[in-house]
């Protein structure tokens, strides 16, 4: 628990439990006593409306990728606001957006704009679906990809129900969750690319979609094999699936996503976060022909789609200016930013001589209180005593004036350099230190 006092968020807290359920509306915003209240944000700085300021490795669950307040962006959407928001129109911001995304991959030749990375992600299940005319979606465990009901099948399995490694049962996520749902996910074992395809081979004409996040921070933010990701490209090519990369996050990890690095060509990729420019977004690219079941073709219209604030003009704007600074350059500067974070962990835990591990790449990384780095989900699974010290020091972070997501993952921002990092890592040395009786 923090031991910082903060009246004003518990104040608000109080009046947000009377008509928000939990008194939130992202479960995510739940720890400790309360949720903490944000006053203002600019740069890699956040200030709480008690007064107190943290440096922000959270990064609203890694959406900012120029942190917050970003100037280009806030006088571009500023112009917008003064011409309108969200018309029954198109908008040119929506084509030159498209233009810019479809230049950075060579994979996105068709790109459809939505709302969020759910919102992506099921469209791509969907137009998967609708251009195999098949129903089944494979999955690996623990990964996650949102809340449609197919995508959150195993999402958070546990000792008691997730069943044999080789061969993980899908276990559902929400209670209430339909049957049909859980027969129609195929749980995946992560990097093990012949335990996965003779698992999808066993269900060759009946899989629509294989879907993979390269760099899943559920899985421990263990960066995805490239012979795991070319063994599902060729089934999936072979057996006429569709592959599909969830890049809602890892789209920051390379100028045109993992899948750049990785050299397959996925013919959907889901985006979100980071490319809104801070604003609500996601995104679903992919080939010409599977993104035709957008459009009436030959086939007629497969999969009717539509929303009601899809490529809204301040999305698309903030977008644009968000990708268009995040050039090579900009990718270069704060993958190396990230390597420099990631060794000085390393450090960290030798120091405080503490069993410590960090994974991720690009500009992600995340912290485990495991002296090794897990490969997989239930290599992840924290037990009870890491699951407490865990949280401990999150809060002990919290403490330090550093904001982190609460699975210990963190995200970097353009604005920051290596002396920011090196007020992180000294943070997290003495959080460390706090929280080491309890892993005795
Ligand atoms: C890999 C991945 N896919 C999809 C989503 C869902 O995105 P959103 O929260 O915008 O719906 C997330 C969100 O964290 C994600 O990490």
């Amino acid at each position: 628990m923090s031991k910082i006092s903060s009246p004003i968020s518990a104040d608000l807290f109080e009046r947000a439990q009377k008509v928000l359920p939990g008194g939130v509306s992202r479960n995510t915003l739940l720890r400790g006593k309360h949720p903490l209240y944000v006053k203002n944000a600019k740069g890699c700085k956040v200030f709480d409306v008690d007064g107190v300021e943290r440096i922000d490795f959270a990064n609203n669950m890694a959406s900012h990728i120029h942190g917050h307040a970003f100037e280009p962006i806030v006088s571009a959407v500023s112009e917008q606001l003064k011409q309108g928001t969200a018309f029954t129109m198109a908008t040119e911001a929506e084509i030159l957006f498209a233009e810019h995304l479809c230049s950075r991959s060579e994979s996105f030749e068709k790109i459809r704009f939505v709302n969020s990375g759910t919102e992506a992600v099921m469209a791509g299940m969907k137009a998967a679906r609708a251009f195999t005319g098949r129903t089944k979606i494979a999955k690996v465990e623990g990964s996650y990809h949102g809340a449609y009901d197919y995508a959150e099948v195993s999402q958070a399995p546990n000792p008691s129900n997730w069943g044999d490694l080789e061969r993980p049962n899908p276990v559902p996520l929400a209670h209430g969750t339909p049957s049909s749902v859980i027969e129609d996910v195929i749980i995946l074992p992560f990097n093990e690319p012949e335990q996965a395809a003779a698992i999808l081979d066993e269900y060759k004409d009946e899989i629509a979609c294989v879907i993979i996040d390269p760099i899943p921070h559920r899985i421990g933010m263990v960066p995805v094999k490239a012979e795991f990701a070319k063994a599902l490209s060729e089934w999936t090519s072979t057996h006429g699936a569709i592959l599909m990369f969830d890049e809602v996050i890892t789209y920051r990890s390379e100028y045109g996503g993992m899948q750049e690095q990785l050299g397959v060509t996925p013919d959907l990729t889901s985006m979100g976060k980071m490319i809104g420019g801070g604003f609500p977004v996601g995104a679903l690219a992919g080939h010409a022909d599977v993104m035709g079941v957008f459009t009436k073709g030959e086939r007629g219209l497969l999969l009717p789609h539509s929303g009601t604030f899809s490529a809204n003009p301040v999305t698309m704007t903030a977008g644009l200016v968000a990708m268009e600074i995040f050039d090579r350059d900009a990718v270069s500067k704060i993958n190396k930013l990230g390597d420099y974070t990631r060794a000085s962990l390393k450090d960290v835990f030798k120091t405080a001589d503490i069993p410590g591990s960090v994974t991720g790449a690009g500009s992600l990384f995340r912290i485990h209180l495991k002296e090794n780095a897990p490969t997989n989900y239930r290599e992840t699974h924290p037990t009870e005593k890491e699951a407490k010290a865990l949280s401990a020091f999150i809060d002990e972070l919290y403490d330090e004036g550093i904001m982190m997501i609460h699975t210990a993952s963190g995200t970097l921002s353009t604005p920051m350099d290596e002396s920011v990092i090196d007020q992180f890592t000294d943070a997290v040395y003495k959080s460390l230190i706090k929280v080491k009786p309890i892993l005795a």
